[in-house]
């Protein structure tokens, strides 16, 4: 492996400060730029991060010559413009998810991740959990048999969406956090999803004057017949001791994964409050560890090293499908839907 990568990071939010965190710690990158139009946050970032050169259009950040691969971690909705400017610029592009709302927004990246000379990588991050990684080597090795029945439930407490994110009105709860466990079951059943069905319900996000839906389920079929039953909300409880409740479980020909956040967790007990302590990912004594930092480790050895990182454009492609796909199919009040 030769030398350190030089990277820049456009959108500096929520998630975009656990990027910068991650990339500090990192023995071989090498932070060099940041990107975002809110001016404040630009230089209180720059300022706490102390980085080279501060820009608020991202065309600025791509044409860097100091930057030799960026992270991008814009909403949602915003992905396709600054992914393809990155992308003709020969950069090497760490995406977060999801990858674009449209499929043609998500195969415009695609085609400009494969004429390019960057490498390209989805941040879906969860497959560097060890407990799905385990699962993963554990269907690889053959003892469980083949995937045949999937249930998996990934939800957040509802001032995530209203208090945190108001531009989430722009995606769905299927984007936005489904696409984990999606990836995860795709990845495990190794087949491509070729049909859904779908329904979502309104109620507690319009009435608190959010334009989106409450929570969605989704039935899918993968080639080969696994069925896959996906369901998220955003709607839980402040009271809830954690801002995401998670459950996976995968029922194979001669086994079965069983994943329940509830039995993962530290749990720590306040005067006032009750807690679930990610042990997945955090800071420990200064350092940021966990699967965050496992993702952009491997982002960063395969630009380095010239490796296809694991997570491909194909991947986002084909998650994107299957999302858009729930979503239409719960639009049209559960009409089974075919993906082509
Ligand atoms: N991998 C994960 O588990 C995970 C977790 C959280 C968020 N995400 C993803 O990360 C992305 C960002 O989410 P977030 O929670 O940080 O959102 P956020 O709203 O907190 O941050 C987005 C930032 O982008 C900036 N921005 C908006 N338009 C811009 C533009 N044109 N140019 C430059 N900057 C611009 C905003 O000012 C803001 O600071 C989303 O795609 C989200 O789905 C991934």
């Amino acid at each position: 492996m030769n030398g350190s990568l030089r990277m820049g990071v456009v959108g500096l939010g929520m998630q975009g400060i656990g990027h910068l965190e991650n990339i500090r710690a990192h023995p071989k990158a090498e932070l060099t730029a940041i990107c975002d139009i809110n001016k404040e946050l630009l230089e209180e970032r720059a300022a706490a991060f102390d980085v080279a050169h501060c820009f608020a259009d991202y065309h600025d950040l791509v044409a860097c010559n100091e930057v030799d691969a960026v992270v991008i971690v814009l909403p949602d909705h915003l992905h396709r413009e600054a992914a393809v400017a990155a992308l003709q610029a020969g950069r090497h592009l760490l995406l977060e998810k999801p990858m674009a709302l449209t499929v043609a927004d998500a195969e415009a990246i695609a085609a400009a991740a494969e004429v390019s000379a960057g490498k390209f990588m989805l941040n879906l991050s969860n497959r560097w959990m060890p407990s799905f990684a385990a699962g993963k080597s554990r269907l690889e090795s053959g003892a469980l048999g083949i995937p045949r029945y999937i249930f998996s439930r990934m939800t957040n407490r509802i001032d995530v969406p209203t208090e945190k994110l108001p531009w989430l009105q722009n995606s769905h709860p299927a984007h936005w956090i489904g696409v984990h466990r999606l990836d995860i079951a795709r990845w495990y059943v190794g087949r491509e999803i070729t049909r859904v069905r779908a329904l979502h319900r309104e109620g507690v996000m319009k009435e608190r004057g959010f334009n989106t839906v409450d929570f969605y389920q989704a039935t899918l079929e993968f080639e080969g017949g696994a069925v896959m039953s996906l369901e998220g909300s955003w709607i839980l409880p402040t009271s809830y001791p954690s801002l995401v409740d998670s459950k996976f479980y995968c029922l194979c020909d001669k086994g079965v994964i069983d994943l329940d956040r509830f039995r993962s967790e530290l749990s720590i007990a306040g005067p006032e409050s009750f807690d679930l302590v990610t042990p997945l990912a955090g800071n420990v004594l200064g350092q940021p560890t966990g699967f965050t930092v496992d993702a952009l480790r491997h982002f960063v050895d395969c630009c380095l090293d010239d490796r296809q990182p694991i997570v491909t454009a194909a991947d986002g492609v084909a998650l994107t499908k299957a999302l858009c796909t729930i979503v239409a199919s719960a639009e049209r009040d559960g009409e089974v839907m075919k993906i082509r």
